[in-house]
């Protein structure tokens, strides 16, 4: 599947809508993606922005069947489901992607001059933003020059001019690792940014677990190998079907000024009024397909398909890492959009032994995924699906006891967008709170819970029509 592929599954069964009057990439697409996600609705092309010929496509992901249709699936899924089923595909066996010598997206190749990134209806997404933001919807290629090994990372990048990008690659991602042993070597760092392709591809770009082949990743889930092309130019490994790729270089000692930028959290960060140097894609070439599509994903407060997609990832990433663990008695696990796709988790558990909840909840904490950003994480016992919002307030209301079921951690890794830590710190770290909301293991008395009467509740069931219902 490559974006095209999307959209046509989309339209089919009415997941998208195209807008065909003249739209504004200043503010007007992104205040009429941000409205029409906050009411649920399609995913919107936008075909005839003003002053260019090529679309737009935002909403990609703002919904679970629009997640089913980019994971594969015939019928819709949660989005608890869809993370299990990405946990056990990613736990089967690897199929390897695989090099072709061209593809689709070698149909147009701007170099040197010719290069210029305002051909593309980049948008700008709030009025306070430092710019036009043609990375929202992207991920970086770069290579480890120890292991020579390929590396995803999704980071917005700013349109600083037309052969220039912002790139926000927060401290300690292993695209900041990464780009730290160029330094070392004094060079600068090869860089492919792709902009629109197989949309799983994009979401394995946000995967954080360590020492696997993003595009392997893909390559299992989706059942056949993913198709790269070596680029002549970076050597980089690049979707041969991908709408946009702009191939170029990062020198780590020259970082630029990016944002300000209205982030997934709702805020800004500490980016107002200041200026934030960040590392810098110079373009020196252009690959794109006829008639690009510039995919990007909404902004700002919860839930937009930046939530759904943050959080399905993370949730995706974070249940394998649990299974890695073998930890046993999991049976679901959830970190919901509404807490920005990251900060909160629960877990169901059945336990088997004294103390078991309290190591899934630690186990959660120690993960790849959970050690980065969690606040909070919820344990309740297996009667409840960890996506049952509702009931896990239950459980937090009967078989919570603060004193007893509540563990702080003081010191945990954070990330620097979280406005809720002191601006006047280095916002790297985080406290967090483990709350265990199931009744204990080992209580021999356990309170009784209600439960109906098998014999009548069957007897009303086939009544229910009688009663007048
Ligand atoms: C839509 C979206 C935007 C993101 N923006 C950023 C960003 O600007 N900077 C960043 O460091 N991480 C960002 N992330 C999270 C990273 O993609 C994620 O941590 C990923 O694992 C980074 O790759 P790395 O660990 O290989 O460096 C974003 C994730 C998503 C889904």
């Amino acid at each position: 599947m490559d974006l095209r592929g999307f959209i046509k599954r989309c339209e089919e069964i009415g997941e998208l809508k195209r807008i065909t009057v003249e739209v504004d990439w200043n503010l007007e697409i992104s205040h009429i993606s941000k409205l029409n996600e906050e009411g649920c609705g399609p995913a919107l092309l936008f075909e005839n922005v003003k002053g260019y010929s090529s679309p737009v496509l935002t909403g990609a992901f703002g919904t679970p069947r629009r997640l089913s249709i980019a994971m594969g699936m015939s019928e819709t899924y949660s989005m608890c489901d869809l993370s299990k089923e990405w946990m056990k595909f990613s736990l089967g066996k690897v199929i390897p992607a695989q090099e072709v010598s061209t593809g689709p997206v070698l149909e147009n190749i701007d170099t040197a001059a010719a290069v210029n990134l305002e051909k593309f209806p980049v948008p700008k997404f709030y009025p306070l933003d430092g710019g036009r933001y043609i990375g929202t919807a992207v991920f970086l290629i770069i290579k480890d020059p120890d292991s020579g090994k390929e590396n995803l990372g999704t980071y917005r990048m700013q349109m600083l001019d037309n052969q220039r990008c912002g790139v926000q690659i927060l401290p300690g991602k292993r695209g900041e690792r990464i780009m730290k042993k160029y330094k070392k070597m004094g060079q600068k760092m090869p860089a492919a940014a792709v902009i629109g392709c197989d949309p799983l591809l994009f979401m394995a770009g946000a995967l954080q677990q360590e020492g696997v082949s993003q595009y392997d990743v893909v390559s299992t889930i989706r059942g056949e190998p993913t198709e790269y092309i070596i680029s002549d130019f970076t050597g980089l490994p690049i979707p041969a079907t991908a709408e946009i790729v702009l191939e170029g270089e990062i020198d780590p000692n020259n970082l630029q000024p990016e944002g300000p930028f209205g982030e997934y959290t709702g805020y800004y960060t500490d980016e107002i009024g200041k200026e934030i140097k960040k590392p810098c894609l110079e373009v020196k070439r252009v690959l794109h397909r006829d008639n690009a599509v510039l995919w990007a994903t909404s902004v700002g407060r919860p839930v937009t398909d930046m939530h759904m997609l943050l959080a399905f990832t993370r949730n995706a990433s974070l249940w394998t890492d649990l299974e890695h663990m073998r930890i046993p008695g999991i049976q679901s696990v959830y970190i919901p959009p509404e807490s920005a796709g990251r900060f909160w988790a629960i877990a169901s558990v059945t336990q088997s032994y004294p103390g078991h909840s309290a190591q899934v909840a630690n186990a959660i904490i120690a993960s790849t995924t959970g050690s980065y950003g969690i606040k909070g994480v919820i344990v309740v016992d297996d009667d409840i699906k960890a996506d049952d919002i509702g009931r896990v307030l239950w459980a937090m209301s009967v078989r919570y006891d603060p004193l007893r079921d509540t563990e702080i951690i003081k010191r945990g890794r954070s990330t620097p967008l979280d406005p809720a830590l002191d601006p006047n710190s280095s916002k790297l770290i985080t406290s967090r709170i483990l709350i265990d909301a199931t009744t204990p293991y080992e209580w021999e008395n356990k309170p009784v819970e209600i439960t109906m009467d098998k014999e009548m509740l069957t007897k009303v069931q086939s009544r229910w029509q009688e009663y007048g219902f």
